[in-house]
């Protein structure tokens, strides 16, 4: 043990076990579909970890992780029935074999004093932390049916593994609502190493921040459909990242220091060296120093497919830097010590016509509102670290139930109220069935423990043609303060057509936003929602409409005068399956509408967030400015046209909805599907990265091929009376148009065909 080490051992042993609140805290959560004595909470040390350097603690953390018999690992498909959160106190432990957390499992280190999770020399394993092991050829969890996830407040060290031994920190093939967040990791930096840092192989993401990547052959390893990361370092590593494959990708903030190359997108399947397996990448507000070469790429106009590995990069920084990017027979920009203001390869659409792009653009002109110090705003997780756990108000304390059955609204009302002064609602974990709105005033913060769920139920959420708030944050619209969200879901306990899972009336100032992280929605596919396989089964070939099986209105409201919300990693999913099933089977769930953002104020930020299977559009904006987005990604309804848009949900005009029956006329295929995205009377939107896909028709995927003509829905994208939008990285899949303005096409699929969606790297609307 190092002096300081044992100094900083000792300081802990003197406040006690826990330093940090979520330790200290009473632990109550509670799972009512687990079975009696079911622990949500796991603390490694009450399972005989020891921490302490020396002693092999793998099977201690397994038996933590594994705790309570039904944790749903090998062979299991997914649960929400069993959630668990595993704590990790200060301390170094030991792990010669890969833990494996289970479904549904998050593992949150001590952020003031992160634990580190040390491999033996002999280790053995795919990743210390094996998030989706391969028992046998293929993984255990369908990697894009992996949801609901976290790690946080870790150290990953390989450095006792030597140097050549194929050695990985994390394995983490995982989608939508997972996150790794606040991670050093600690790898050889001998010539010879082999040493990858983190390694993700297939996906549906996905958010990550804040991670440190030192030494190693490779930081991060990285194939997914889609993703977001934020604030990555990578410290003297022989390649940062290299891109397996991708649909779309957005790095913010990253810094490179000291790397052999700093990205490399140049990856092709085996033996096809012209075709290539990346889709596109964005680098933006990032800065390069001493790097042989920033960013290695393939594209030319003579790759194949036509647009892949197309690429942006925005504001990005070289010193000591001798090439920029470097293509297959070349460099294509050269390097220096100098700021790249924006340069792009791909397809671009900026006045009408559709050109090749390879060189300088012009830069986006960002507004000052969404800017601070580092580019564009942003704010990780608050992990309140500062605060002890007499801070925290429990919900279950208040006398909330979280059993699924009982009416929690006025428990929870109690809870937000009582939480005065700074006080934090702590969320235990449960499901919490609400049958009216709760108000979440100003100066409110709340964070779960897992997942828990606040769930729309009865009456009061009946009428499909006036829906009302489930939680309404800000009384009314415009009033001032900051609300801070994290670590929780909202959802439907039975039918609620007329909810609105979150209606957002606050106004925040842009310099001290609010904010929801890992805030979710998930409407029907679980135990407790009576929306799965036994009431709402896909019915493929039937536009019958199961009215039991009509989830929520609206997932989330930004009303008029609402400003300076900053949203992180938020996915808001009306289920497509049932994830307490063993075969995951699909489920047919209505859900009215997705995110709505109707602010005349503007100034909102989106970041890592997804909307999924809504009926009438998954992203609507109407009559808004100053938008930020790191991504948007949205999947149509997979069982439409069976029923179509113009079915299910009435048009209701006050909220701007679209009426497919009339824009409809005259457009071929399948025009009345749900919008990806719509953006009415609205300017300045800066779009980095955009996955829109139309998978399915009728339950069937046929209709997604580039030989099946793409033919899915007809249109995708709508921008109607606006201006100054501006989109980096516009994907669509399964959509004849990628993008309509005042209802003509701008551009088709077939001209823009990249590795499975169809991508235009520079969109300016003028
Ligand atoms: C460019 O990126 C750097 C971070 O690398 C950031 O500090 C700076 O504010 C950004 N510039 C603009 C104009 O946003
Ligand atoms: C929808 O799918 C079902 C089952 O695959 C099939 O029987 C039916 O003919 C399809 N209907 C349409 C209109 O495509
Ligand atoms: C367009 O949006 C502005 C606010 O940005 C609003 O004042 C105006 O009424 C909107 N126009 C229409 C036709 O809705």
């Amino acid at each position: 043990m190092r002096f300081s080490t044992f100094l900083t051992a000792v300081a802990s042993l003197a406040v006690g076990v826990n330093a940090y609140w979520l330790g200290d805290i009473q632990h109550q959560g509670l799972a009512p579909f687990a079975g009696n004595g079911y622990k949500v909470f796991r603390n490694v040390k009450d399972y005989g970890a020891k921490g302490d350097g020396v002693t092999d603690d793998t099977a201690a953390i397994a038996a933590a992780m594994n705790d309570g018999g039904n944790r749903c690992l090998q062979g299991c498909a997914s649960t929400t029935t069993t959630p668990a959160v595993v704590y990790f106190p200060a301390g170094t432990y030991i792990l010669s074999k890969s833990i494996m957390p289970p479904y549904f499992t998050q593992l949150i280190g001590d952020p003031t004093n992160r634990p580190v999770l040390k491999a033996t020399s002999g280790f053995q394993g795919f990743g210390l932390v094996d998030g989706n092991p391969y028992f046998g050829e293929p993984l255990n969890w369908v990697s894009t049916n992996v949801f609901y996830r976290q790690m946080r407040n870790f150290v990953i060290d390989t450095t006792a593994i030597p140097p050549a031994t194929a050695a990985t920190g994390i394995h983490w093939p995982t989608s939508q609502a997972t996150s790794l967040i606040n991670i050093q990791f600690n790898m050889p930096t001998d010539a010879s190493t082999v040493h990858v840092g983190l390694f993700c192989e297939s996906g549906s993401g996905g958010f990550m921040s804040d991670l440190t990547f030192n030494g190693g052959a490779t930081g991060a390893s990285l194939g997914n459909q889609q993703y977001t990361m934020r604030n990555l370092v990578f410290n003297n590593c022989k390649t940062g990242i290299i891109q397996l494959w991708n649909w779309g990708w957005t790095y913010i903030n990253l810094q490179f220091n000291n790397v052999g190359t700093g990205i490399d997108i140049t990856a092709t399947p085996n033996g096809q060296p012209q075709t290539l397996n990346v889709g596109s990448a964005i680098v933006m507000d990032s800065t390069f120093k001493n790097a042989q070469v920033a960013i290695k790429t393939r594209y030319t106009s003579s790759t194949s497919p036509d647009t892949a590995g197309s690429l942006i990069l925005e504001n990005v920084s070289l010193t000591n830097v001798p090439t920029a990017v470097q293509g297959q027979s070349g460099t294509l920009l050269a390097g220096g010590s100098t700021t790249i203001a924006a340069w792009g390869q791909g397809h671009q659409y900026v006045s009408g016509a559709n050109r090749e792009l390879n060189g300088g653009i012009t830069p986006n002109s960002r507004p000052s509102s969404l800017t601070s110090s580092n580019g564009f705003y942003s704010r990780s997780k608050p992990q309140y670290q500062t605060l002890a756990a007499s801070s925290f108000v429990s919900a279950r304390s208040s006398g909330a139930k979280g059993d699924g059955t009982t009416d929690d609204t006025a428990a929870l009302q109690k809870a937000i109220n009582s939480a005065t002064g700074g006080k934090v609602v702590f969320l235990d974990y449960g499901l919490y069935k609400v049958t009216g709105t709760i108000t979440i005033p100003a100066g409110t913060k709340i964070v779960g423990e897992g997942y828990p769920i606040i769930m729309a139920s009865g009456s009061f959420f009946g009428d499909i043609n006036n829906p009302k708030p489930m939680l309404k944050v800000g009384t009314n619209s415009g009033d001032a303060g900051q609300v801070e969200l994290s670590d929780f879901v909202v959802g439907n306990s039975g039918p609620a057509p007329g909810a609105v899972l979150i209606e957002w009336n606050l106004a925040s100032d842009v310099s001290n936003p609010s904010g929801m992280w890992d805030v979710h929605a998930r409407v029907g596919g679980f135990r407790g929602s009576n929306m799965q396989v036994a009431q709402c089964q896909k019915t493929p070939g039937s536009a019958n409409v199961n009215t039991n099986c009509i989830g929520a209105g609206m997932l989330m409201h930004v009303t008029s005068k609402a400003t300076g919300l900053y949203m992180e990693n938020t996915w808001l999913w009306t289920a497509d399956h049932d994830i307490e099933d063993s075969s995951n089977t699909q489920v047919t769930v209505y859900s009215g509408r997705g995110l709505y953002i109707e602010s005349t104020v503007g100034n909102f930020w989106l970041v890592g967030t997804a909307v999924e299977h809504n009926h009438l559009y998954n992203y609507q904006f109407a009559n808004t400015k100053n938008i930020f987005v790191s991504m948007f990604q949205t999947e149509t309804p997979y069982y439409m046209p069976l029923p179509d848009a113009t079915k299910v949900f009435p048009v209701i005009s006050s909220l701007n909805d679209p009426n497919y029956a009339t824009s409809c006329s005259g457009i071929a295929g399948n025009c009345a599907e749900s919008w990806g995205l719509r953006i009415i009377n609205s300017s300045a939107f800066y779009v980095y990265g955009a996955g829109f896909y139309s998978f399915f028709n009728n339950y069937s995927t046929t209709c997604s091929t580039v030989s099946a003509g793409e033919n899915c829905q007809s249109r995708i994208v709508s921008l109607e009376k606006v201006s100054n939008i501006n989109i980096y990285g516009l994907n669509t899949i399964g959509s004849l148009s990628m993008l309509d303005r005042d209802g003509v096409s701008v551009a088709s699929w077939k001209d823009n065909v990249n590795v499975f969606p169809s991508n235009i790297i520079l969109y300016r609307s003028g």
